[in-house]
């Protein structure tokens, strides 16, 4: 079950401490050691068991001791991770469980745990942002309706055409800064990042809408915590019509309505034309999906589907891109190789008589690129937990778990885990150019889900990263301000704490 054993990343790492990057220190600490290894206290530590027991309801001590879960919930993941079992968790009255076994975990993204939900109260919470009619919140035959009017815009062919656009609008970010400029990296990829979505999924510049799409998720980022609490406390916070949070999310939310609005209804009223001009993006094949009985979307899904996709389509993709800059600033070594890699390419496309630049069909030969983005999405998943719910009570490998249970694994304790990992914290892309990008040496990698709710941008995403990084990498030097220090902040996303900020030094051309 363990990934493969190959040559360690070492390499000199510099600890660069800027003013301006987060301090304090949890157990979330991200720490590089001069080997260059990333260590995580807390996570994956020992085999312990904590707080939880795995074949009864824990006592009520340990409930009350279990409300720290709500202040570090990765640290709490962790611990029950290194249990070795599906345990439960209890939270004061609240029941929780969590496994990180992988058979039960594929059993659980599978839907073949028998009482569990597909989806549960995380995603009741999520759609207050995103819509009932979502994709990402919607089961059953809704579900499956969604997924196949969305389907053919994420087809092998469709996403490898995005690829062009990802590098030119990647090369237009990095053409604003100047030689030595500090620049706010996670600021940057989220700006990127949704300019990129947008662009190829619904054909629009969205750079106007950026601050309502960041103040949604930093608002989010804010109030995570009411995802995690019993329903009927979350649902009176959510309530409260005096939050300044809550007042906030339905001020941003009402302007990127209406954007949305105004974008879908000047494509209805221009639909897309089969014969000549560009190819049809997603909002073309929503406005053009029928069912088995011919009815078209509802205005409300077709709605709930582009904010899904403006939001699922970008936030993840930047924090990945953004914790890939981070780890590439410890280890210079694989840096070098992006760079290099990337640069080999421009050498390349200059004889070819392109312009010097990469294009979309390069990621074939970007080798390490792809591979220091699966590494990346091992040691951060930027979906770092996952969760269902229990519908009726049932029992999991032998712990009992009740109706209304929340159920929670998790891709960073499963994919820190030394059960399954060799060196499990050192940042070692070499372990994946043995390996398919995406499919992952074991089972106990799942960055992108698994099963029929798996992420259906996953193509997309394995696109755009490393080809960002590398069209970045082969022009610029990214120097990121207390790489070895930063800390994690897990919302709904697994963020950085604080800002990331970079100093970017442009690299000589490539040589003849
Ligand atoms: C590195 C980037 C990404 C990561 C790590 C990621 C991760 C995930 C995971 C783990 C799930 C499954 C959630 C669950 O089972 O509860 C998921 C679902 C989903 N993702 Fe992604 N995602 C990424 C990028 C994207 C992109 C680029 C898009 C769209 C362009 C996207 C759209 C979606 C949608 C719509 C779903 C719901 C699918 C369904 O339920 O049928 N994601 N993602």
């Amino acid at each position: 079950m363990a990934a493969p054993a190959t040559g360690a990343m070492t390499g000199g790492v510099g600890f660069r401490k800027w003013a301006g990057v987060a301090g304090g220190g949890t157990s979330q600490d991200l720490r590089t050691t001069p080997k260059a290894s990333v260590t995580v206290a807390g996570v994956a530590r020992s085999r312990e068991t904590w707080s939880m027991d795995h074949a009864t309801s824990p006592g009520p001590l340990r409930r009350i001791a279990n409300l720290w879960a709500l202040v570090d919930l990765p640290g709490a993941l962790g611990r029950l991770q290194a249990g070795g079992r599906s345990a439960r968790m209890d939270i004061g009255p609240y029941p929780v469980a969590y496994t990180g076994r992988p058979a039960t975990v594929r059993a659980l993204l599978d839907g073949r745990l028998e009482g569990m939900a597909e989806r549960g109260r995380f995603y009741e919470d999520i759609s207050r942002v995103i819509g009932r009619s979502s994709l990402v919140t919607c089961e059953g035959e809704k579900h499956r309706r969604l997924r196949r009017a969305v389907a053919p815009a994420f087809r092998r062919e469709q996403v490898a055409a995005y690829g062009d656009l990802m590098v030119e609008r990647a090369s237009a970010m990095a053409a604003k800064w100047a030689d030595g400029d500090r620049v706010a990296l996670d600021k940057e990829m989220a700006a990127l990042t949704l300019d990129i979505a947008a662009r190829s999924l619904f054909g629009v510049d969205i750079a106007g809408e950026l601050s309502e799409f960041s103040t949604i998720l930093e608002t989010g980022a804010r109030i995570f915590y009411r995802l995690v609490l019993p329903r009927g406390l979350s649902d009176a916070l959510w309530r409260n019509p005096y939050s300044p949070a809550n007042q906030r999310l339905a001020a941003a939310q009402k302007r990127v309505d209406s954007f949305v609005s105004q974008l879908i209804a000047e494509r209805r009223a221009q639909p897309h034309q089969p014969d000549g001009g560009p190819a049809p993006n997603l909002l073309d094949f929503l406005l053009a999906a029928r069912d088995e009985d011919g009815a078209p979307l509802s205005d409300e899904e077709v709605r709930d589907q582009v904010v899904t996709f403006l939001f699922a389509g970008h936030e993840t993709t930047a924090q990945a891109l953004t914790w890939a800059f981070v780890l590439l600033s410890t280890h210079p070594e694989a840096e070098r190789r992006l760079a290099e890699e990337s640069r080999s390419l421009l050498g390349r496309s200059e004889r070819d008589g392109r312009a010097e630049s990469l294009a979309g069909k390069d990621l074939a030969d970007l080798p390490w690129a792809r591979a220091v983005t699966s590494e990346t999405l091992r040691l951060y998943p930027p979906a770092w937990f996952l969760s269902r719910e229990a519908a009726t009570d049932t029992e999991v490998d032998g712990c009992p778990v009740a109706a209304g249970t929340l159920f929670l694994t998790s891709p960073l304790a499963v994919q820190r885990d030394p059960m399954y990992w060799e060196r499990p914290l050192e940042f070692d892309p070499s372990r994946w150019l043995t390996q398919e990008v995406g499919a992952g040496p074991t089972e106990a990698y799942f960055p992108f889900g698994h099963g029929r709710r798996n992420c259906i941008g996953s193509s997309f995403a394995l696109t755009e990263v490393p080809l960002v990084l590398a069209t970045v990498l082969g022009q610029w030097m990214i120097d990121v301000a207390g790489a070895g220090t930063l800390k994690m902040r897990p919302t709904v996303t697994l963020r950085p704490r604080g800002h990331v900020y970079a100093r970017v030094t442009r690299r000589d051309p490539p040589g003849p």
